[in-house]
């Protein structure tokens, strides 16, 4: 497990941090609508099959997952985060193992691969693709992968730490808290944006930016419709269907782009 690149190693710091615990032990059950919508569109295909669940953090996506079958199988990276999953669900399928290599897991067998969260836009591009490979490697023939990725067209991308900036209350008390809030979290969002500045890159099709997400401490991919659609095909997936997190409706095959935050993708593994 030694696959330090760039975005690696500084997503892989932010996972540890108390924030991100924090954040992933919210008691959140759904991360957005289209989250909910790609759920109910895969649960009865998939209901007792084999499920394989990579980056599962602190197990959000478990009882998800479960209700759909109890034949679950659980992956993460990140040591104290699979700890805490562990400590949750006891007696569970949950393995420390990173997406890029998933040799230890069979090939042709799961009847839904699935990387929750935008966990798939935390490596490089090259990565990406290396991870996608696996998810086709892993699932079976006729089988479902389902992933969610942030959308260069929508409104999360290129977030400013001014955005951390108190908005005005006429209410003292409560515009006073946003102040002393905002001199909490500036420094840190400021120090963390400047340092990944270096990193951040354009091209035809996605680009790298850093994310608001633990103090802007996390670098990531933004993609688009067209290339994450063209992508998955040249991988050899059919795309069953797209999902736009705000409202969880469809998105037409022929869409170009979406104002969707991050964009949940059904693809297929062809029989
Ligand atoms: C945004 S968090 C989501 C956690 C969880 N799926 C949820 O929805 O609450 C992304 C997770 O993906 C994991 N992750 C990122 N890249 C990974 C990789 N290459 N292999 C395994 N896990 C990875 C991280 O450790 C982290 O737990």
């Amino acid at each position: 497990m030694d696959m330090q690149l760039p975005l690696d190693q500084v997503n892989r710091r932010a996972w540890t941090t108390r924030d991100a615990l924090h954040e992933f032990t919210r008691g959140k059950k759904w991360t957005d609508a289209g989250e909910q919508a790609a759920f109910a569109w895969i649960a009865r295909e998939c209901h007792g099959q084999p499920l394989l669940d990579i980056g599962i953090g602190a197990g959000r996506t478990i009882p998800l997952m479960m209700e759909i079958s109890s034949n679950y199988t659980g992956i993460d990276y990140t040591a104290s985060l699979l700890d805490q999953a562990r400590k949750s669900f006891p007696g569970l399928d949950l393995r420390h193992m990173d997406a890029r290599d998933m040799a230890a897991l069979p090939s042709d067998h799961y009847a839904l691969t699935a990387f929750s969260w935008n966990g798939i836009d935390c490596v490089d591009y090259e990565d990406r693709e290396r991870i996608l490979e696996e998810m086709y490697r892993v699932t079976r023939p006729g089988g479902l992968v389902l992933f969610s990725t942030h959308n260069r067209g929508g409104p999360g991308f290129d977030e400013r730490p001014r955005q951390l900036l108190p908005r005005f209350s006429i209410n003292p008390l409560r515009f006073g808290w946003r102040v002393l809030r905002a001199a909490r979290l500036l420094p840190f969002a400021l120090y963390n944006y400047r340092r990944h500045l270096p990193l951040h890159r354009d091209y035809d099709g996605y680009s790298i930016r850093t994310a608001a997400a633990h103090m802007f401490g996390i670098v990531i991919v933004y993609t688009t419709l067209p290339e994450q659609r063209r992508q998955l095909n040249a991988l050899g997936f059919d795309v069953d269907a797209v999902f736009g997190s705000c409202d969880g409706q469809l998105i037409a095959p022929e869409a170009r782009t979406s104002d969707a935050w991050w964009l949940h993708f059904v693809a297929r593994k062809p029989r």
